[in-house]
């Protein structure tokens, strides 16, 4: 049957920046496939209160604490979901910031910020979650990039950077995992009203501009992130690597 192909009964997904957003969308699109969830972030009430959502699905759900750019605390927390899970077959590499100015007013410590989390944070946690995958032969990481990772923008340029970063970083960890089992693809989304684009959001000139850039003439909603998560982490995506896959409504066609 094809829908059994997008079964994750019995699967353990471990998500970064699970708390809120997208990594929220996350979590819960997967325990809604079937799979059980370790939801990992650094905010504890937002943690629980993922997992009792998760919880409510009928699916088993822990919480962990990451922080992302702190590689000993990423080998801590991939080897506390292993033991509590026995093992990782989906890791969604979601955490990220942003920081908006333009480049000749951008400070240091904020590009290294936006770049520790965005890029060099997705390869910490790849390269402690992915050994166990490759000795079972079969695992699925999906890098939450976005459509700024092609595109260019203003304002944005340690986060354009990052997200170029991350396609790259895809293409190069999907060759060297395609004959080990361990598929590696991105997902680049348009904006979706998350906090990170709150500030845009409220902004009408940006918000207008967003939309009239957009062929379908709008931002994401929410529950439009689900299918693309739940197909790159499921056997229906299994001949897919090195992939991003835009969920754009159209931006990034022209
Ligand atoms: N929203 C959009 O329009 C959009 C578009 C394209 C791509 N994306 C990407 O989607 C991902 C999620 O973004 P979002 O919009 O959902 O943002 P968000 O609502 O601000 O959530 C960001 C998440 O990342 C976590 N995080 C940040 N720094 C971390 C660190 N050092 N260690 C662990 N967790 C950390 C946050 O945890 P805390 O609560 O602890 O801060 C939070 O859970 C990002 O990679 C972003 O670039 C978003």
């Amino acid at each position: 049957m094809a829908l059994e192909m997008f079964d994750l009964s019995g699967k353990v997904a471990m998500v970064t920046g699970g708390t809120r957003g997208l990594g929220e969308v996350c979590c819960l699109a997967l325990a809604k496939a079937g799979a059980d969830v370790a939801v990992c972030g650094r905010s504890s009430p937002d943690l629980k209160r993922v997992a009792e959502k998760i919880h409510a699905l009928s699916r088993r759900a822990e919480t962990f604490f990451i922080d992302v750019t702190d590689k000993r605390r990423v080998i801590q927390t991939v080897g506390e979901v292993q033991a509590a899970f026995g093992r990782i077959d989906i890791l969604v590499n979601n955490a990220g910031v942003n920081h908006r100015v333009p480049v000749l007013e951008y400070a240091e410590e904020e590009w290294d910020r936006v770049i520790n989390t965005n890029l060099k944070g997705y390869f910490l946690v790849a390269q402690a979650a992915v050994p166990q995958m490759i000795e079972r032969g079969y695992g699925k990481v999906i890098n939450m990039s976005s459509i700024l990772g092609t595109v260019g923008l203003p304002n944005q340029v340690a986060y354009a950077s990052s997200k170029g970063g991350v396609d790259q970083m895809t293409k190069v960890m999907a060759i060297e995992w395609a004959s080990k089992g361990v598929r590696v693809n991105a997902i680049g989304p348009t904006y979706f009203e998350t906090d990170l684009v709150a500030q845009i959001r409220k902004d009408p000139q940006r918000f207008k501009f967003i939309n009239e850039r957009t062929p379908m003439g709008r931002w994401g909603y929410l529950p439009e992130l689900e299918g693309t998560v739940i197909f790159l982490a499921s056997p229906a995506s299994d001949f897919i690597t090195g992939q991003t896959i835009y969920v754009d409504g159209g931006w990034t066609i022209w």
